[in-house]
């Protein structure tokens, strides 16, 4: 056995404002697989993560849901937790960033990294909400596009012609909280200064922690010059309030990595024995591990290990970046049934499907990973099911019916079972480097060699011969132990299934070390099927179910609008009037959509061609990334038909759809009752 490691694995904290879903699983399976695989390599190994509970959107979710954050993060705490749990996702600790320990921690941090001069402190000019006297995020801010005068843009870039800007570029500007017309206000801000800490950075860069495409994206950084961080936001925000700074909160993004410490303090504090310095110490010889999205590089690779090195903690053994997740070759889409909750699926398939899938596309690169919907089907049924599971169902009857359900004592073929275990090392290997699919490749090549075993043997011939008893129970006790193997090493990926297993076989937990011996003279139970097939009318109902979660009021994940470009803002509470005179001026029209078509060079525009009951219209809306063009045709929707027409960039607007929802994927088009036809009046 290899020396015992104390290992911290943590995967990225999921925002506290809406449902994990498949997408996010990719993550939290990846690494759950890789921590039960340490703990099954026999190390002292730990998987920690909590809710990321802070920050703007937090704080507008639950004041549009008429609630406090803390009510709203409690919820979604209890939802996410289910999920997980659901999915075998084994954490030894899930916390929250809003907790006594993650105050602690962050206050630790912040103070430490202030008295060595790292945290400067200036005035900035933002724009600030005089309705909600509040300071507004770029993404928090609407105007018209400064470039090609698309209406309803974001403060950051524009959706119709992509141009990117800055808020105070916007034409009239608009608070996406109240619809105040927002000024420009000065406040003080406090900045970590990232460039402090370039040597070590690029020491630490190159001391083999990070992923090759990771380090040379670091490079890049290192090379357009590391900037200041803005690490406070003014009140009301919901977060920590900095210590001697009153009206001033950490950003959200300050205490989330901090987290981590703090889910794991938890863990100490109800585990004997376990101390948190022997992990986050300067000199700990423990390894420290976060996996993540691609997107969360620059804070997990420069301002976290810079944070944790200015506060005199030790800095992660390596960060683990994985990349996205598209459906059929797709991005997710909630019109196409694709962006799919994790309780969604969990009300259709067994999460050990989706469990080996990933595994089995799931390499060590950053590369983006594809759910092929017809492949995830094919793969479970051929390898766990006619496979895997197979070798048990053909052997086990034969030990239960004619054995009473004893293993044999002697293997026949030991020199095939060594084989086996020999591979056993090859495949740890494998896993160690995050190497899942090839693991699961070699694991389902063994598989086959197994089933190659019973095919040849034919213990269906044997069992017609009472001559032939002792060889039927050998071949029987043969196959049992390979499929024993087999699951064995399947455990990371499939913990419940293999748990089923070990009742089957009356065995304890398998671990590595276990495996290398077989199972002989002992008593098994009667064997129970293990896993069906998926079958494709599953699928196809969790598709329409995902459609259908479009009308559910639970908000998606969202995510930090200052840092993240493709979030979506939420909607501002109602509250600012018109007068009916104002309204009684908007012409609103029920619409067909004749033509729906991609407008080249635009990636977030339709060109739809409309039917106003006689007249045509061309309008160009931003809904690319909700709709495929072609699930439009024939759809009646409703438009402002004396909007002026507007020039862009790839032609002219004559009005406008109307759609509901944040943007991006989260779009929904309005669509009357039947019986409302093209050119009628809406009132
Ligand atoms: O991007 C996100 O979803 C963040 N909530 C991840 C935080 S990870 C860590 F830093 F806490
Ligand atoms: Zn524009």
């Amino acid at each position: 056995m290899n020396q015992v490691r104390d290992i911290l694995i943590t995967s990225a904290l999921p925002y506290a404002n809406g449902p994990i879903h498949i997408g996010h699983l990719v993550e939290y399976i990846q690494t759950d697989i890789w921590a039960r695989f340490q703990k099954m390599r026999g190390h002292r190994c730990w998987y920690v993560c909590a809710d990321d509970a802070h920050g703007t959107p937090i704080m507008l979710r639950a004041r549009a849901e008429g609630i406090s954050p803390e009510s709203l993060i409690e919820r979604v705490a209890a939802e996410h937790q289910a999920d997980f749990a659901a999915f075998c996702i084994g954490f030894d600790q899930y916390h929250s960033t809003h907790s006594p320990e993650n105050r602690h921690f962050a206050e630790l941090i912040y103070t430490r990294n202030c008295d060595q001069g790292h945290v400067a402190q200036r005035e900035i000019e933002q724009a600030y909400d005089p309705r909600e006297q509040m300071f507004l995020p770029d993404r928090f801010i609407k105007g018209e596009c400064p470039k090609c005068g698309a209406a309803d843009q974001y403060g950051d870039n524009c959706e119709a012609c992509g141009a990117s800007y800055s808020p105070a570029e916007l034409k009239n500007p608009r608070s996406a909280v109240s619809g105040a017309v927002p000024e420009m206000r000065r406040s003080e801000h406090y900045f970590f200064k990232l460039a402090d800490f370039e040597g070590m950075l690029r020491d630490w860069t190159r001391g083999g922690g990070l992923q090759t495409q990771v380090a040379n994206k670091l490079d890049e950084w290192f090379n357009a010059g590391l900037q200041e961080w803005d690490i406070s936001r003014d009140a009301p925000y919901f977060g920590f309030e900095i210590p001697g700074a009153p009206g001033k909160f950490f950003y959200v993004w300050l205490d989330a990595p901090i987290g981590y410490m703090a889910s794991f303090q938890h863990l100490c504090e109800r585990t004997p024995g376990l101390e948190f310095d022997r992990y986050w110490g300067a000199d700990s010889t423990a390894e420290v591990y976060h996996f993540i999205g691609k997107d969360i590089i620059y804070f997990h690779a420069l301002f976290w290990p810079a944070m944790l090195h200015g506060a005199g903690f030790r800095t992660p053994s390596a960060i683990f970046a994985h990349g996205f997740l598209t459906v059929d070759g797709q991005k997710m889409s909630k019109s196409r049934g694709t962006f799919i909750r994790a309780r969604t699926y969990l009300e259709h398939l067994n999460p050990e499907y989706l469990r080996y899938y990933f595994a089995a596309k799931l390499g060590a690169g950053v590369d983006d990973i594809d759910l092929s919907l017809e492949d995830f089907q094919a793969k479970v049924n051929a390898d766990l099911v006619g496979k895997i599971v197979n070798i048990a169902s053909r052997t086990a009857s034969f030990i239960h019916k004619r054995f009473a359900g004893q293993l044999a004592a002697n293997l026949p073929e030991p020199e095939l079972f060594a084989e086996f275990v020999a591979a056993g090392e090859t495949l740890a290997a494998a896993y160690d480097q995050r190497e899942f699919a090839r693991a699961m490749r070699e694991i389902m090549a063994l598989a086959d060699r197994a089933n190659q075993y019973i095919d040849e043997q034919a213990p269906w011939v044997m069992a017609k011969d009472p001559g032939r008893e002792a060889e039927l129970h050998g071949v029987c006790t043969q196959g049992l132990n390979l499929f024993r193997l087999l699951i064995g090493w399947l455990r990371p990926v499939l913990p419940a299934t293999t748990a089923a297993a070990e009742d089957f076989l009356r065995i304890e937990p398998l671990t590595w070390q276990a495996l290398s011996q077989p199972l002989l003279n002992h008593q098994v139970a009667k064997f129970k099927p293990l896993m069906t097939r998926i079958e494709r009318s599953q699928i196809e109902a969790m598709l329409e179910a995902s459609k259908a979660d479009l009308t559910s009021p639970t908000a998606a994940t969202t995510p930090d609008p200052d840092q993240n470009p493709a979030a979506p803002t939420l909607d501002p509470p109602l509250g600012a009037t018109i007068d009916y005179d104002s309204f009684a001026q908007v012409d609103l029209r029920i619409a067909r959509i004749v033509e729906a078509s991609l407008v080249e060079g635009a990636d977030k525009l339709l060109r739809l061609r409309l039917d106003l009951g006689g007249e045509e219209r061309q309008v160009l809306a931003g809904i690319r990334s909700a709709y495929a063009p072609e699930s439009l045709t024939g759809r009646l929707t409703v438009m402002v038909a004396n909007l002026a027409p507007r020039t862009m960039r790839f032609g002219v607007s004559e009005g406008m759809v109307l759609a509901a929802g944040p943007g991006g994927q989260e779009l929904f088009l309005l669509a009357p009752d039947s019986g409302a036809t093209p050119g009628m009046k809406v009132k």
